[in-house]
């Protein structure tokens, strides 16, 4: 055996080696127990060939250890680099959403009240009959106190009907004038169809002051309604009945299919019906403790998806709980 060219040859292969198990290779192959320097060094006979040998194996072991940690600086260069995040790059998109239909109405609504100097108020979706029957001037014996058209939790508490409980609230909290909105969820033991839902939306107004009148109803409620619906529309209200309002009034909105001469859409009428309103039964004021002979007040009350479905056409009210990301982008 030649150590010089053994040498030569095993730092040849050290660096030629690209990678960890390469180099184990070569490890075995020069420094394993049966390569040629190890054999040899077995043979040693004499101290000057040891001494030389012994060397050579040090050197050979010093040029694997240096070229092991230069192969994991590499290694660990090219991951740094690789596997590094570009945070400059564009990421995946994602859709801006917005509002359901019913949120933006509900905004809008609100929006149009406080323009006219109106408060917003909550009320409970959970009622107790008090204050959605007794305190409504509901008689006993009235349909909509059966539970076949309310949802009882227990004998005295309900899911509201209506928001109207939020008026006997708010006038137990307040002395006149009052001018609030309140808006939200009702529910009633109705079978989805098309212009059913269980649960919906309303808007409850509530005016009471000195001289309130018909006349400023009719005129608030032309301004709603020209304000959702299009200066365009023209408006027409009829008589109703309603426990806790008198005289009572039904809202209608001209057709804004046909615009007069009848159509599906308007059931052949040109008028399409918008909601319930009238003057606050002066029973209620007795009920809430106001001064009856001296005060007046007017309040309506009309359902979101009503105006949703009557504003943007759409031909099934419950779609807009179906939650079809496919319709809802459109509004
Ligand atoms: N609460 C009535 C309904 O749900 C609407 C209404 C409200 C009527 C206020 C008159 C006054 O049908």
């Amino acid at each position: 055996m030649d150590p010089q060219r053994l040498e030569a040859d095993a730092l040849a292969a050290v660096s030629a080696a690209g990678t960890a198990d390469e180099l184990e290779r070569v490890r075995v192959e020069y420094l394993g127990r049966k390569s040629a320097l190890k054999l040899a060094l077995r043979e040693v006979r004499d101290r000057e060939t040891g001494m030389t040998l012994n060397a050579l194996r040090e050197r050979l072991e010093t040029a694997i250890d240096g070229r092991e940690a230069e192969l994991l600086r590499g290694e660990l260069d090219r991951r740094l680099t690789e596997e590094r995040v570009d945070v400059t790059m564009p990421g995946t998109p994602v859709r801006r959403g917005h509002l359901h239909l019913i949120t933006q109405i509900r905004r809008e609504v609100e929006d149009i009240f406080l323009g006219l100097g109106y408060t917003v108020v909550d009320g409970r979706e959970v009622e107790t009959t008090h204050y959605n029957f007794d305190g409504l001037n509901f008689p006993e014996g009235h349909p909509t106190r059966s539970p076949l058209q309310t949802l009882f939790l227990d004998d005295e508490t309900v899911l509201r009907t209506e928001t109207s409980p939020s008026q006997i609230r708010t006038m137990e909290m307040q002395e006149p004038p009052v001018y609030v909105v309140s808006l939200g969820r009702v529910y009633r033991r109705d079978t989805p169809d098309a212009t059913h839902t269980p649960t919906f939306h309303q808007v409850e107004g509530l005016a009471v002051d000195e001289g309130v009148t018909l006349a400023d109803l009719v005129g608030t409620l032309d301004y709603l309604l020209k304000a959702l619906f299009g200066e365009e529309r023209r408006t027409e209200f009829r008589t109703q009945h309603f426990p806790f309002t008198e005289p009572s009034i039904e809202a209608y909105v001209s057709c804004h299919i046909c615009d007069g001469p009848g159509c599906p859409v308007c059931r052949h009428s040109g008028w399409i019906e918008v909601g319930g309103a009238g003057m606050v039964d002066p029973k209620l004021f007795e009920f809430v403790g106001y001064d009856a002979e001296r005060y007046t007040g007017f309040a309506f009350g009309w359902g979101l998806e009503r105006i949703a479905v009557l504003r943007h056409g759409i031909p099934d009210l419950r779609e807009l709980w179906r939650n079809d990301p496919r319709l809802l982008r459109q509004f």
